[in-house]
């Protein structure tokens, strides 16, 4: 979380940092700050509060620099203040630095720093960074950063400005991700593409403990013993304008509504890397037959993706799927070796619980797959195969598009599995490939009802409560409505598997209580309508996503169609009228959709 940008070049850095830092806002938002160099030091600005308590502050500002750096804070360590806001600056004035990270052994180092004169000033891990780097500092900053680094225990991205040194901007990073931008104008470091887009698409990946020190005209790389790296640049495909809200009131909603498209284009990428007709040649040589079992491993809402797709790949696969909270496989000493493919899905490829999650499978000698969206990031470089999604830069906290590319990945992954195993024929496979190309329309379909999804949600913000329930694939896809309801509307939600109500969850409803009932399996439609009809007998209104529906029981089911498709790729359906649901639920509420309380997108601390 954090997020960081700094830039050294032609133009004034002012401007440049504080558009950059609204495209990473998305990585926290409880306090920004930006330091420019300046003829006498540093000229620092710090604000609690989101972006726009900084803009305001800097409204009308004259500062103007070459060079300069930014933060966006998602305080982990000492409250969201000013003076706990970064860019810090050492004690002597002399070396700025913004952090993304946290630094495990701070309070050693504030300790012997503080034996030694040293006074700290805010309650942060990050201001050990500056005051070492001042401790160390002999007049060659390349040196210092790696003496600090050395010394540093956590993860970290980290931009700095020594005043000695004018005109060099040096990064370095370890477990938390950092790019390089280069541009014809100048050169930046970002926590993520979006915020260098409209300046640049080439942009460096830079690996743990390289350092990358930035100049107006260039940028040089070299490992922790100062020996020069050469790097590639990448060209980033994705277009200015998909980071930008263009009209829209909210990311989410853009996003929500970018889903037919980024749904075809993932599906068409997924079926050309050969898992039909030739599945044996699947995800870059991987063979499903070497493996006993599956395990999915992930996050939040790509969590909910792996439990949709554990129905998916044990009923087409027949093959034992386990599905793991990343932050619990971790710890778990997880009973996996070579005979094991432990697929990771994750949006950001740099959540931390998924990347230790990855690097224990690993260290067991299993086989790791990646699915993940964003190119150049942790997960997708160190995973032994990588599968991209293409919903292109999803700045909304919530996720949408991305959970969606990842459905139709796994779904394709498991239909070529399948055809692989010998459990569907390559006419089956083919035939459920078309089933899966049939969702981005599907999808537009339910795009068009945003009318009456929003007037339905706009009556249940009185709600305190709201309940979701499915069966079997339907209780997976409940889960993620209950996840993004909660996370941007602050209503309390929990999903539960319809049969499971009986055992003890029913006695919470009672007279309105609402609870969305999700039907796109057909082959349960029985059963989930009389889950409807107990809660409804005892004084719930339901809202109901499914296929058809035969009455409105006495006004207390309301109805959201979905269009018919083969129930294991049902949820792509079910999720868009969730998605919007809980949009508007939130948006009635005037709340903050984009930037939820205490959230931020990129979980890179534990
Ligand atoms: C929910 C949401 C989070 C993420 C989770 C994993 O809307 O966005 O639950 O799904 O933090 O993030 P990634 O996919 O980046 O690993």
């Amino acid at each position: 979380m954090c997020g960081i940008i700094g830039y050294v070049g032609s133009e004034n850095a002012l401007p440049i940092i504080v558009k950059g830092l609204k495209k990473l806002e998305y990585r926290g938002y409880d306090s920004a700050g930006i330091a420019l160099f300046g003829a006498a030091g540093f000229d620092v600005v710090k604000q609690k509060g989101t972006l726009s308590a900084l803009e305001e502050r800097l409204a009308g500002s004259t500062l103007s620099s070459f060079m300069g750096i930014g933060h966006t804070r998602w305080a982990t360590h000492g409250e969201p203040s000013d003076i706990n806001s970064h860019p810090h600056v050492g004690s002597k004035g002399r070396i700025a630095v913004v952090h993304n990270g946290i630094i495990e052994n701070y309070r050693q180092l504030r300790e012997r720093l503080t034996k030694r004169g040293i006074d700290f000033v805010s309650q942060t891990d990050s201001e050990v960074i500056p005051q070492l780097a001042e401790y160390y500092y002999d007049g060659d900053m390349l040196d210092t950063v790696v003496k600090v680094t050395n010394a540093l225990g956590g993860s970290y991205a980290l931009g700095f400005m020594c005043v000695d040194e004018p005109g060099t901007l040096i990064a370095v990073k370890k477990d938390n991700p950092l790019i390089i931008g280069v541009s014809e104008h100048g050169n930046f470091i970002a926590s993520d593409v979006p915020a260098v887009l409209r300046h640049t698409n080439k942009v460096y990946y830079l690996d743990d403990a390289e350092i990358a020190v930035l100049t107006k005209d260039g940028v040089r790389f070299y490992n922790q013993d100062k020996d020069p790296v050469t790097k590639t640049p990448e060209t980033v495909t994705w277009s200015v304008d998909s980071a930008e809200k263009g009209g829209w009131p909210h990311f989410m909603l853009k996003e929500i509504m970018e889903q037919p498209k980024i749904m075809r284009d993932t599906i068409r990428a997924a079926a050309e890397q050969a898992y039909l007709p030739n599945p044996g040649a699947a995800a870059g040589g991987l063979d499903v037959a070497n493996f006993d079992k599956l395990v999915i491993t992930a996050c939040g809402s790509a969590y909910n993706a792996g439990v949709v797709a554990k129905y998916v790949f044990e009923r087409l696969c027949r093959i034992p799927v386990e599905v793991e909270l990343a932050s619990e496989f971790r710890y778990k000493d997880p009973i996996v070796d070579e005979r094991t493919l432990v697929i990771l899905v994750s949006q950001s490829g740099e959540t931390a619980d998924t990347i230790a999650a990855m690097r224990e499978a690993k260290s067991k000698g299993a086989v790791t797959l990646s699915i993940v969206n964003v190119v150049g990031s942790t997960i997708s470089k160190e995973a032994d195969h990588c599968l991209m999604t293409l919903a292109g830069p999803e700045i909304a906290v919530a996720t949408t598009k991305a959970f969606s590319a990842q459905l139709v990945v796994l779904y394709t992954l498991a239909v070529g599995f399948a055809v692989r195993l010998g459990k569907l024929t390559p006419e089956q496979g083919q035939g459920m490939l078309e089933e899966i190309e049939s969702l981005p329309e599907k999808t537009e379909t339910i795009l068009e009802q945003v009318d009456a999804i929003q007037k339905y949600a706009s009556e249940c913000i009185v709600y305190k409560s709201i309940f979701f329930i499915g069966r079997n694939i339907d209780y997976a896809i409940a889960m993620e409505g209950s996840l993004k309801l909660k996370e941007i509307s602050y209503i309390h939600s929990e999903a539960y598997a319809g049969g499971e109500l009986k055992h003890g969850t029913i006695s919470l409803v009672e007279e309105n209580t609402l609870v969305v009932a999700i039907g796109g399996c057909e082959r349960l439609h029985g059963k989930i309508m009389s889950n409807i009809e107990q809660v409804i007998s005892r004084g719930a209104k339901v809202l109901f996503i499914g296929n058809s529906r035969e009455d409105d029981m006495g006004g207390k089911l309301s109805f959201v169609a979905i269009p018919k498709v083969n129930e294991l790729f049902s949820p792509s359906l079910s999720v868009i009228v969730l998605q919007l649901f809980s949009y508007y639920v939130a948006a009635n509420k005037g709340l903050d959709i984009d930037k939820p309380r205490n959230l931020a997108k990129s979980v890179t601390v534990e």
